[in-house]
């Protein structure tokens, strides 16, 4: 439990809801795990607002900040700088404070990665299947091709956005990431072996029942899947892997890197992976 007191540094988090969210119980973890005395706020933001926000956390010396939807792009305009990586995204989801105002960075995507490591799941460079094209596919699709990824595919349900983020991601990397195709189209891709990364809403509670694809026969292409969803633990396309006796993850540890990556660059201090069971049993608690 935090005591506030005069000394208590402040984070918070910016968005419109944030009632459901988990960071402050992630942040309290840590700050008790590395001795800090911070509290991390929610500080529910109007859109129309957002830019006295930032004005107004930056007056009030916020030790860092984490933004949510439907802030992440909206938000950049207001910042003093932009790391390069997030700046590729056109998203941010940390605010660092400097000397004019906050610098933004996208830990959605360093914090998937570190969430991958820590798995054991590594990715390959041809074998990749993202499916979806919204906010969270981009952060993903970044990640893969940060990470050498060629001759992978986007599949979505509306091809137009699959198309418009594997051009994105082909120009900013100036050679073929990704190759767009349509969410029933799965059959047309070629062998098996895949790693599948599901960044669709589809599955989210309380639609516990359902996956993007429910057809066995596409989860039989592939060797492990990765869902971007962390609530229910286990989604539909999860078990799909399961039954299948492949191994498949749920979002949480994407959700506590990307924490722990916001948390390390607002204090300083690394964060040993030690804390993480810890903070898996306290969130899997609080569901
Ligand atoms: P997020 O920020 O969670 O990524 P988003 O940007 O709204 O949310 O993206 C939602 C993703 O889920 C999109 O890829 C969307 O597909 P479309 O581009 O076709 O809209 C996908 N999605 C949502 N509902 C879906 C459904 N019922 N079937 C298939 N895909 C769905």
């Amino acid at each position: 439990m935090i005591t506030i007191d005069g000394q208590t540094k402040i984070c918070g988090l910016l968005g419109y809801p944030v009632k459901h969210t988990l960071s402050p119980m992630i942040h309290e973890i840590l700050a008790h795990h590395t001795g800090e005395n911070l509290a991390y706020i929610p500080c529910e933001t109007d859109p129309s607002h957002l830019a006295d926000a930032v004005k107004g956390a930056q007056a009030m010396h916020f030790l860092g900040l984490n933004v949510t939807v439907p802030h992440k792009s909206a938000i950049i305009p207001f910042l003093s700088s932009i790391d390069p990586l997030a700046g590729k995204v056109g998203a941010v989801n940390t605010l660092v404070p400097e000397e004019d105002g906050f610098r933004g960075y996208n830990t959605d995507l360093t914090g998937l990665g570190r969430a991958m490591r820590y798995d054991g799941v590594s990715i390959p460079k041809e074998k990749t299947v993202l499916i979806g094209a919204g906010g969270a596919a981009r952060a993903a699709a970044f990640l893969l091709a940060e990470n050498g990824v060629t001759e992978a595919y986007i599949i979505n349900r509306t091809l137009e956005s699959a198309t418009k983020l594997c051009d994105n991601i082909n120009t900013t990397y100036g050679r073929t990431v990704f190759k767009p195709l349509l969410l029933s189209q799965y059959d047309r891709l070629p062998g098996d072996g895949y790693l599948a990364v599901q960044a669709t809403s589809v599955g989210l509670f309380p639609d516990n029942e359902k996956a993007p694809i429910m057809d066995e026969a596409f989860y039989q292409k592939c060797s492990v899947g990765y869902d971007l969803i962390y609530r229910p633990f286990e989604t539909r396309f999860m078990r799909f892997f399961r039954e299948q006796g492949k191994p498949s993850f749920n979002g949480l540890r994407m959700l506590i890197f990307q924490g722990i990556e916001a948390y390390e660059k607002w204090t300083g201090k690394p964060v040993s992976d030690d804390v993480v069971p810890e903070v898996i049993e306290a969130l899997e608690r609080h569901a």
